[in-house]
C-alpha cells in the first residue's frame, strides 16, 4: 500500500552539517509519503533542526515553538518534531515546556524519526529519542534523493569531535569522532554528480580529523580522501570545514599545494591570540604553533586565502588578551572570519569559572574586532579587481541576465551571463568589490 502523501516543511539553524542533516531528514520521510512544503503553515508536519552553540541559537527554538503550538492548536493532524543539538542537549526540557512537541530526535537518530512519529500519534505522548544509538544512521538512512540539485553540495563525511574545548556544546551534542567510509563518501559523491553538482564541500566537526576505512581495510586521512575524490569524474572543485590547527597534517598542507581541483581556501578557527586564554580554552595549540601552521600552508599554496572563528570575553580575558588577539589578525589578514562574544554554555567546564567578561567589555572588543575583519576583508575583495578569477555559477542573480557563482576564495561574484552557464565554471574578469561581493565580464577561456 502506498502511504499516504503528506508535507513537511523543515527549519534549519546552526551550521551546514544541520544544512546537510536537514535534506537527509527530507530523505528519511520521502518513502514514507512526505514531500517538502513550502512553509510550516499548511505543512502536515514541521521539524526544527536547532542549534545550541551559542544561548542566543537556543532561545530561538522556543521562541518559534511558541508560534508552531498556536498554529498546531488552530488545526488537526499536524505535528511538530525538534531535532539537531537543542534536542539533544535539553531534551527533557523540551518536551516539559512545549507538550506540543511530537518527537524530540537527536543528530545520530535521523533514520528512526517515521518511526517515531507515528509511535506519537498512537501514543497521543511526545517521543524523545536522544540516545546514541549503536547503529550509525549514514548506513541507515536511505540514499540522497535525485531533486536537480545546485551545483554546489555539502557531504558530510566525519561527524562528532573529541576536543572538548572548554567553551563548546559539540562534543556533548554530536558526540565522538565518527568518520563514514570512503566507499560511501564516493557513492554519494558519485550519486550528487550525476544530479548536478559539481562542488563539493566535505563536512565535519572537526573535518581534518577523517580517519575512514579505506577500500583496502586501512584507515585514509583526508589528505588521502581529497586526492581520491578529486579523481571522481565530474568533481571539479573541493572544499572542506571545519579543521582543528591540531589535526593540519603534513600531507593535507602538501595536498593544497598540488591539488588543483582543492580551492585554495581554508577555515581554521584559531579563537584567540593569547596562549594563556588558548590554555584555559583547552584548544591544545599555542599562538606559535598557529603561526608556524599558517607559514607552511601558505608556502604550499601562496594564493590561499583564509578565514577563522574567534571568541571575544571568554572568563578571565584582559586588555591585553584581547589586544593579542588584534595583533594576530592584523599579522596574518583574513579573507572573512566569524566572531562572537563568548556565550557560557550549561555543562561546558567553561560555564564553571568565576571570572566573566562583562558584557560591555564584550561588545566593545567585539565591535574593534569587528572593525578590523572588515576592513580585512574589503581589501582581499578589492585585491581581486583585475584578476581573472574561474567562476563556478550557481544560481540567477536579482538583476535579470545576471548570474551568481562562487571564486575559487569563496567569494560570490556577479555577471552577466546566460542562464546555460549555471554548473558551469567561466573566467570572469572582476571590475568591481564590495564587502560582501565581486562582479565582472565573463572573457574567453
Ligand atoms: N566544529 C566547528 C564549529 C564549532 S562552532 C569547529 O570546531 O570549529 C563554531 C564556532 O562557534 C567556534 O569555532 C567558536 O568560535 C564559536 N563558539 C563555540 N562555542 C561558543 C560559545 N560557547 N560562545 C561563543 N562562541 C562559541
Ligand atoms: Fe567545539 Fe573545539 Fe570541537 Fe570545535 S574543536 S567542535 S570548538 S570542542
Ligand atoms: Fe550548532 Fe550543533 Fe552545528 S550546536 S553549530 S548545529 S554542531
Amino acid at each position: 500500500m502506498l502511504p499516504t502523501p503528506k508535507t513537511v516543511f523543515v527549519k534549519t539553524y546552526g551550521c551546514q552539517m544541520n544544512v546537510y542533516d536537514s535534506e537527509r531528514i527530507e530523505d528519511a520521510l520521502r518513502p514514507h509519503g512526505y514531500t517538502p512544503a513550502a512553509g510550516p503553515e499548511n505543512a502536515d508536519l514541521v521539524v526544527l533542526n536547532t542549534c545550541h552553540i551559542r544561548e542566543r541559537a537556543a532561545d530561538k527554538v522556543y521562541s518559534e515553538l511558541g508560534r508552531l503550538r498556536n498554529m498546531k492548536d488552530a488545526r488537526s493532524g499536524m505535528q511538530i518534531a525538534v531535532a539537531g543539538c537543542v534536542a539533544q542537549a535539553e531534551g527533557a526540557e523540551i518536551s516539559r515546556r512545549v507538550p506540543a512537541v511530537d518527537v524530540i530526535i537527536g543528530p545520530q537518530s535521523y533514520h528512526r524519526l517515521p518511526e517515531l512519529l507515528t509511535r506519537a500519534r498512537d501514543g497521543g505522548l511526545s517521543v524523545v529519542d536522544t540516545e546514541f544509538p549503536a547503529e550509525s544512521k549514514f548506513e541507515k538512512l536511505p540514499a540522497r534523493a535525485a531533486s536537480g540539485r545546485a551545483p554546489s553540495a555539502f557531504l558530510t563525511v566525519q561527524e562528532g569531535c573529541d576536543k572538548f574545548c572548554t567553551f563548546c556544546v559539540v562534543p556533548y551534542t554530536r558526540g565522538a569522532e565518527f568518520s563514514r567510509s570512503v566507499a560511501r563518501i564516493i557513492e554519494e559523491s558519485q550519486s550528487l554528480i550525476r544530479d548536478g553538482v559539481r562542488e563539493l564541500t566535505l563536512l565535519g566537526q572537526n573535518v581534518n580529523a577523517y580517519h575512514g576505512e579505506a577500500p583496502d581495510g586501512s584507515a585514509w586521512g583526508l589528505a588521502q580522501l581529497i586526492a581520491r575524490l578529486a579523481e571522481v569524474p565530474g568533481i571539479e572543485r573541493l572544499r572542506y570545514m571545519t579543521s582543528h590547527p591540531r589535526d593540519m597534517t603534513d600531507d593535507l598542507i602538501t595536498e593544497h599545494g598540488r591539488n588543483a581541483k582543492l580551492m585554495p581556501f581554508l577555515h581554521l578557527p584559531f579563537q584567540s591570540g593569547s596562549d594563556r586564554i588558548l590554555a584555559a580554552m583547552n584548544r591544545k595549540h599555542t599562538v606559535a604553533d598557529y603561526l608556524v601552521l599558517i607559514d607552511r600552508i601558505r608556502a604550499a599554496r601562496p594564493d590561499i586565502a583564509l578565514s577563522t572563528d574567534i571568541i571575544v570575553g571568554f572568563p578571565g580575558e584582559t586588555d591585553a588578551d584581547f589586544a593579542a588577539t588584534l595583533s594576530l589578525v592584523e599579522r596574518l589578514t583574513f579573507a572573512q572570519a566569524y566572531s562572537f562574544k563568548y556565550s557560557p554554555r550549561p555543562g561546558t567546564p567553561a560555564a564553571g569559572l568565576a571570572t566573566p567578561v562583562e558584557d560591555t567589555v564584550m561588545t566593545a572588543r567585539l565591535t574593534a574586532l569587528q572593525h578590523l575583519l572588515t576592513a580585512q576583508q574589503k581589501a582581499f575583495n578589492t585585491a581581486q579587481i583585475g584578476k581573472t578569477l574561474p567562476v563556478l555559477f550557481d544560481k540567477p542573480g536579482r538583476k535579470p541576465g545576471q548570474l551568481i557563482g562562487r571564486s575559487p576564495y569563496l567569494q560570490a561574484v556577479h555577471a552577466e551571463a546566460d542562464s546555460r552557464l549555471i554548473g558551469q565554471i567561466a573566467p570572469v574578469a572582476v571590475s568591481s568589490a564590495s564587502l560582501s561581493s565581486l562582479g565582472g565580464v565573463i572573457v574567453a577561456a
